[in-house]
């Protein structure tokens, strides 16, 4: 039998660390495996394709020729804006402006991945020397799914791709144009710290009585309960911890302004 094509997925990736592909690559439902053998087709993605230069180029050219209109396209990192010096980051040759838009212009929508890509994140912190800006911020006629966190939880990142793809239409959105599937609760909603917050008990240092009791860490600088994100309840590494389980407080990177709001060990 003639396998039906997987849809072709072009991965771009900017300013940004690789954190956000390490974090995919610890995915387990479905894994990353599960997904660019099964589920999609990975025309283009720096680090997990085997292509290198001219090759590597070709092969996202050709993905565009060949599913014009039908391709997704998914990015991380953040972008030099056009007014800034576009050599701040470029891929062969071409800044990520250039490769960005082009990109983008056939495609059926975009996922940025991680809060670089979605926000602007770290390279967009004060005094942002590269004018960088979120996917968002440049792509005005396209749907973007935002899918932040620094880095995104892996199985969310996958979930997201995998819903896009069994359904054909964008999950339901927040006014971040993040998916209310993962982002729609506050960590603090579903923390299990919080019958400490309620009753007024807070560790007040990381290795205090309260802190051993596994007390609330709010006064550590938690910003759980201003953070959207699914951390509480899908956890980390296959389910097993979190950052508040394991001790230390949410720093809210799921959030806009993640590097300037401030205050990581501090209550604002
Ligand atoms: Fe790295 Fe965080 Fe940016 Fe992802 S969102 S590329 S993990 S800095
Ligand atoms: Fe809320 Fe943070 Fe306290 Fe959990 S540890 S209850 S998220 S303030
Ligand atoms: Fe980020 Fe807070 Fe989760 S810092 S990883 S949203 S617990």
């Amino acid at each position: 039998l003639e396998q039906a094509r997987r849809p072709s997925v072009i991965w771009l990736s900017f300013q940004e660390c690789t954190g956000c592909t390490e974090s995919l690559t610890r995915a387990h439902a479905p894994t990353l495996e599960d997904l660019i053998l099964d589920f999609i087709s990975l025309d283009y993605h720096h680090t997990l394709q085997a292509a290198s230069g001219d090759a590597a180029e070709e092969a996202r050219i050709q993905a565009m020729e060949e599913n014009k209109g039908q391709y997704l396209v998914i990015v991380d990192g953040s972008i030099p804006g056009p007014k800034s010096n576009p050599g701040f980051s470029t891929i062969a040759g071409h800044s990520n402006y250039d490769i960005l838009m082009e990109t983008v212009e056939h495609a059926v929508a975009v996922i940025a991945v991680g809060t670089c890509a979605a926000f602007g994140g770290l390279p967009q912190a004060r005094p942002n020397p590269t004018g960088a800006l979120s996917v968002r911020e440049l792509v005005r006629d396209k749907p973007v799914i935002n899918v932040p966190g620094c880095p995104p939880i892996p199985m969310v990142i996958t979930g997201v791709i995998a819903h896009y793809l069994v359904f054909g239409q964008l999950p339901e959105l927040d006014g971040y144009g993040r998916p209310l599937a993962f982002y729609g609760q506050s960590i603090h909603d579903r923390c299990s710290r919080r019958p400490f917050y309620d009753k007024g008990l807070f560790a007040e240092g990381f290795d205090d009585e309260g802190a051993k009791q596994g007390w609330c860490l709010y006064r550590l600088g938690c910003k759980g309960p201003t953070t959207y994100n699914a951390c509480a309840t899908m956890k980390w590494n296959d389910g097993t911890s979190w950052p508040v389980e394991s001790g230390h407080p949410c720093l809210g990177c799921s959030e806009p302004r993640f590097w300037d709001a401030g205050g990581f060990y501090e209550p604002v």
